[in-house]
């Protein structure tokens, strides 16, 4: 039930309604919200920048430019074609699932 919720909310932070829909099937390639695959849990990020007040424009600049040394051995490349419209977008919906990262 939990874990259907969350799904949920991915699928509508991510499409938005607009022209994102490719951009979500790449972030997905890598990434899911709890489970660590090439990139680490949405979850993890929005914990760990938690009390950082530039968790947003280091987190877009990471989608936007590529990051790598954070996280682990495995880098993430500048994604193609994320306006930073949706980069800001995506920033704030990853910090916001720390509204519900109860334990
Ligand atoms: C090719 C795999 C890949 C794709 C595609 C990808 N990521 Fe990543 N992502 C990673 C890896 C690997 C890291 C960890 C990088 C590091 O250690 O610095 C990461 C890190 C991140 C971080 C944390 C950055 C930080 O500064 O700590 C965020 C946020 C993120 N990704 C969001 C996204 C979003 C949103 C998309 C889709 C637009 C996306 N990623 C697409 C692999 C990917």
């Amino acid at each position: 039930m939990k874990m259907h919720y969350s799904m949920m909310m991915l699928v509508l932070a991510l499409t938005g309604g607009h022209a994102a829909a490719a951009t979500e099937d790449t972030c997905r390639a890598c990434h899911t919200l709890t489970a660590k695959l090439v990139g680490p849990p949405f979850r993890e990020v929005a914990a760990r920048y938690k009390d950082d007040q530039q968790a947003i424009e280091k987190l877009k600049k990471s989608m936007l430019e590529g990051s790598q040394g954070k996280w682990g051995s495995a880098a993430m490349p500048a994604n193609v074609g994320l306006t930073p419209a949706e980069a800001d977008r995506f920033a704030h919906w990853v910090m916001g699932l720390n509204a519900t990262n109860k334990q």
